[in-house]
């Protein structure tokens, strides 16, 4: 099925001069590499369609590969009239590869996801009203009790270690660690935001705790596209530890993609944006003991 050669594997800090298509393309590699997920340029197309004499007629050739989650990414950061035909051949590539794992980042998704890592902010400043309340504090409060039982069965007479990533996670990791009724070590970690000019991503709160030998649980707030909890993840299991697990209260999982695995998850939730219980829309609404969605779109 491979029609063209690939080229190297990336390694963070180390990019070849690759030609990109599109300045998008460049950025979104730029965002892959602060984050350390591996990836690779077009490395591969896939036929759709022959002619009778089996000459092939159409081939998709994806614009990036995550190696580590063996996932295609398609960029469609083009015109509107661009995208129904990208659309077609998508939809071809899901009929005919239905093995393959390919996402599609659209014009508004690239954007938001810009918005999302601090490069292109928010026309103004104003802070989004709330909408509605997604999940009631009694709601939440219960989720969290059935989390913390479930934690406390699964990791009886382990040693655990319970590491929190700020700052959204806050109210999350108070109310869970007090559902666990095990002895249990509790250490943070916080990420510098992502820079588009090249400084490189670093633990602006450091693990303090030993971990090697112990079970580790990563206690996140909301698991978007992953990118930070695939850092994260790849910082832990450097440090040896027999165990690492990720437990997040909320998982948008529309909006994956490091395909990072997740053993609790409280709730999934759709592609919108959510305050409260530690969640923050410009700082604020942390405090709010619900789960709510912020009025319009992000962009
Ligand atoms: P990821 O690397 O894309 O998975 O980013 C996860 C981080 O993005 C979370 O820890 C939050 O800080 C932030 N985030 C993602 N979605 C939301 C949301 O709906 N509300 C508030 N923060 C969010
Ligand atoms: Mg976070």
């Amino acid at each position: 099925m491979t029609v063209s050669p690939s080229p190297p594997e990336t390694v963070a800090g180390q990019r070849p001069a690759l030609k990109f298509a599109h300045p998008s393309e460049a950025e979104f590699a730029r965002l892959l590499d602060f984050y350390g997920v591996r990836w690779q340029y077009e490395p591969r197309s896939f036929p759709l369609r022959y002619q009778d004499d089996g000459q092939l007629l159409e081939a998709f050739t994806p614009d990036f590969y995550l190696t580590d989650y063996d996932t295609y990414i398609e960029l469609t950061t083009l015109r509107q009239s661009l995208i129904t035909y990208k659309n077609r051949k998508l939809r071809m590539m899901r009929e005919l590869h239905p093995d393959v794992t390919v996402k599609l980042i659209n014009k508004r998704d690239y954007l938001k996801l810009l918005e999302k890592f601090g490069v292109e902010p928010r026309a103004g400043s104003a802070i989004p009203a709330i909408e509605r309340i997604l999940f009631t504090e009694r709601e939440v409060q219960a989720r969290v009790e059935e989390l913390g039982r479930q934690i406390t069965r699964d990791y009886t007479g382990r040693e655990l270690v319970l590491i929190g990533v700020l700052r959204g996670v806050v109210p999350f990791m108070g109310d869970l660690m007090r559902r666990i009724s095990l002895p249990v070590r509790v250490d943070y970690l916080s990420l510098s935001p992502y820079q588009p000019d090249d400084t490189p991503l670093r633990f602006t709160k450091a693990l303090e705790e030993d971990i090697s030998g112990a079970h580790v649980l990563v206690i996140e707030d909301i698991v978007d596209t992953g990118m930070s909890l695939h850092r994260l993840l790849q910082y832990l299991e450097r440090r040896g530890p027999v165990s690492v697990e990720v437990c997040a209260l909320l998982d948008k999982r529309a909006r994956r993609l490091a395909d990072v695995r997740i053993a609790y998850s409280g709730f999934e939730i759709g592609d919108e944006f959510v305050v409260g219980y530690g969640l923050d829309a410009r700082q604020q609404y942390r405090n709010l003991p619900f789960i709510g969605v912020v009025h319009g779109e992000v962009r």
